[in-house]
Order: C-alpha cells, then structure tokens, then sequence
C-alpha cells in the first residue's frame, strides 16, 4: 500500500533488505547502488538468420509480433529521451541480428542528428555488412563488433547451424575497407567445438588489427541448454592463450568495459576476455536496455521489465517515458547471481533482449 500511493506520487519506492528507498529526484539512470547507466543497448528486431546453438535453437523459436516492434520513428525518439533527459552517452544497436533491419541506416542517421550527438555502435554477425558498410559509415556509426566463433567454415556450420562463414569475413572486410574500426571481434568457446582455436582466432586478429575479445558463455540461450559445469571458463580461456602467447595484464582503466584486457607479447595489442559468470563486473554496470518491442530492461537477467511501448502509442510525453525508464533503472539489482542456488534464467532469450 505504502510503495502503491508512493509510485502515484511520483517516488516509486523499492524493498531492499526491508527497508523502502526512495528513488531521489534527479535526471540520470541511477541505481540504489550508486551506478549511473549511461550506456543504452537497443535491440532491432529478435530475428536472426543464423541460430548460434548459445543463443537459438535450431528451429521452433516464436518471433516477436510485427506490430509489436517499435518503428524506426519510435526508437529514434525514445533514444532521444535517453540522451537529452536521461544522461545516455552512447547507444549500442543489437539484435537478434540488426542487419535484418531496413530502415537501419535511417535510425543510425537518426541517432547521429540527436543533441547531444551520441556515441554509436553496433553489435553484428556480419552477414549483408558488405553491402551496407558505406552507408552506415556516412549515416554515423561510429564502432563495430562483428560476433565470430571461428576461422574453419565447418565448425561455424556447427556452431550457427548456417554455412554462412564467408558472408561474416566479407562483412568484416567491408567495413575494414570503410575504416570503421579498429573492428572488435566477439567470440563465444564451446568446449569440444571451437575451443582449441582460440589462439588460431588470436593470432588472425593480430595481423588483421581487429580487438578480439572472448566471452563466456551465458545462461542466455533459448532452449536453456546451458550448463556450467561444461562452460569455457575465463581462466580456461587464458591458459588456451597461453600456450601460444604471452599474457600479461593491461593496466589501464576498464571505465565500464566488461573485458579485462591482456597484453598479447608484450603489447601493444591486446586480447579480451569477459568473465561474465565466473569474474563478473556488475558493480561498475552503466548499462540500459531497451528491446525491439519497446520494454526498458536493467539487467540482461532481469525479470522484470517496463512497458514504455504502450503508454507512448497512447500519447505519454517525453518526460512521462523518461520517468518510468529512471523507475525501472532504480530497481536494478545488486548483481545477476549467476552463482546463486536460486538463479532463474530470464524468461526473453539473448536474442529477444539485445546483447
Ligand atoms: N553467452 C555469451 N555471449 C553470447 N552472445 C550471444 N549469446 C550469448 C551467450 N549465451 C554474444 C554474441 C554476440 C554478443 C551480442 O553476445 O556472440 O557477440
Ligand atoms: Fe544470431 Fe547473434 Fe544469436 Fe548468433 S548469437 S543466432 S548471430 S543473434
């Protein structure tokens, strides 16, 4: 009753360890915990035309309705309220695949014209890149990161269930081409499938001035096929590393990044690795995610989620969408808990909340 009458005054209130905190009046994502998210992940569309078997299964999966899917008139103007109300400096297109979108050149396009400009990246398998790699580049995006398990085109077969390697390298190469870059890499291990290349995989970034960044594998995957006692851990991944190259820490500040970074010989380059489960960086989290139907997420393994889809096809103003976007960030939780005998897997798989 007491949170009810405080959410219909405009303070929502939350429980945390019994005591109801109110969310202070200020314009940022803030949290209980003192993060600001400044960094907004916006999902395109949850379809895809490979089926990485961490992400999708191979056939059965329900997309999103059409109707469902904001327009691109209606991600412009909610990531227009993230960056003029809610202090957003940087916004991540994702999918599902965003390629598969359309008018993607027009919501870059969109997002570039916005006061303040933000800074803007994209999260890609690569496939249809090369024909879109100049436009893109002229409509403003500013940083790529292609996903790529693999250089032998069978083992890729494996993991996306689509012989599609040769359309990733050619999308990598494009935009190489159109010098946006450096290009950073994003690779998932899969013991047994890809995880003795993973120097291979290193050793191709290197010479190809790409950032190669490992990632663990997440209880994401729609067919909740994970299993952690079979995951290709952080540490796993260093010591396959190891073997070929000399790993020593990189010191410089991660500022929010998720990678711990490593010299490779010495440096100047560097390998990734993200240890979301085993290492994970939730305390200095500065994200926000909206999905391609329009609900703002807090956390990739949040199960709840706020609807700002509906109330703005019924005529909420910005500062109404801008409101419950700073309600929803205020209840983020402390961390994922992953580790936690009680840990559920969020309902929406990878694919349908953006990576
Ligand atoms: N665990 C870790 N990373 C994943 N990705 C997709 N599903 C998972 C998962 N279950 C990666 C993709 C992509 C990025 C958005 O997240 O490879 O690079
Ligand atoms: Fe598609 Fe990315 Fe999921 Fe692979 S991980 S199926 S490329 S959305």
């Amino acid at each position: 009753m007491l949170a009810g009458m405080s959410v219909s005054l405009g303070f929502p209130a939350v429980r945390s360890a019994g005591v109801t905190v109110p969310r202070p009046s200020v314009s940022a994502l803030t949290d209980q915990f003192g993060r600001v998210a400044t960094d907004l992940r916006v999902s395109l569309t949850d379809r895809c035309n490979l089926r990485c078997t961490y992400c999708m299964p191979e056939v059965g999966l329900e997309w999103l309705p059409q109707g469902a899917l904001l327009t691109g008139d209606e991600l412009v103007r909610l990531v227009s309220i993230a960056v003029t109300q809610l202090g957003v400096e940087q916004v991540r297109f994702t999918g599902g695949e965003p390629l598969l979108r359309r008018d993607l050149v027009d919501i870059v396009a969109g997002c570039a014209a916005l006061v303040p400009r933000p800074e803007i990246a994209m999260t890609t398998n690569g496939i249809g890149l090369a024909s879109r790699a100049v436009a893109l580049a002229q409509a403003g995006l500013d940083r790529l990161n292609v996903s790529l398990d693999t250089l032998d085109a069978q083992t890729f077969a494996a993991i996306a269930h689509r012989d599609l390697l040769h359309r990733t390298m050619e999308g990598v190469a494009a935009a190489t081409a159109v010098g946006i870059g450096p290009i950073k890499i994003n690779a998932v291990l899969l013991r047994g499938v890809n995880d003795t290349q993973a120097s291979q995989l290193l050793a191709w970034a290197l010479e190809n001035g790409h950032e190669l960044r490992f990632i663990e594998q997440m209880p994401l995957d729609a067919q909740h096929g994970w299993d952690r006692s079979t995951m290709v851990t952080a540490e796993r991944i260093r010591e396959l590393l190891s073997q070929q190259f000399l790993l020593t820490p990189d010191d410089r500040p991660r500022n929010g990044a998720p990678a711990q970074r490593w010299l490779v010989d010495g440096g100047p380059a560097t390998v990734g690795i993200i240890g979301s489960v085993t290492e994970p960086f939730c305390s200095d989290c500065r994200r926000t995610r909206l999905t391609a139907d329009g609900q703002v997420r807090n956390c990739l393994f949040a199960h709840s989620e706020t609807d700002l889809r509906t109330p703005m096809r019924a005529g909420a103003s910005d500062e109404e969408l801008a409101q419950l976007w700073r309600n929803e960030m205020w209840v983020k939780a402390a961390g994922h808990g992953m580790g936690a005998p009680d840990f559920r897997q969020p309902d929406r798989p990878m694919s349908a909340i953006g990576g």
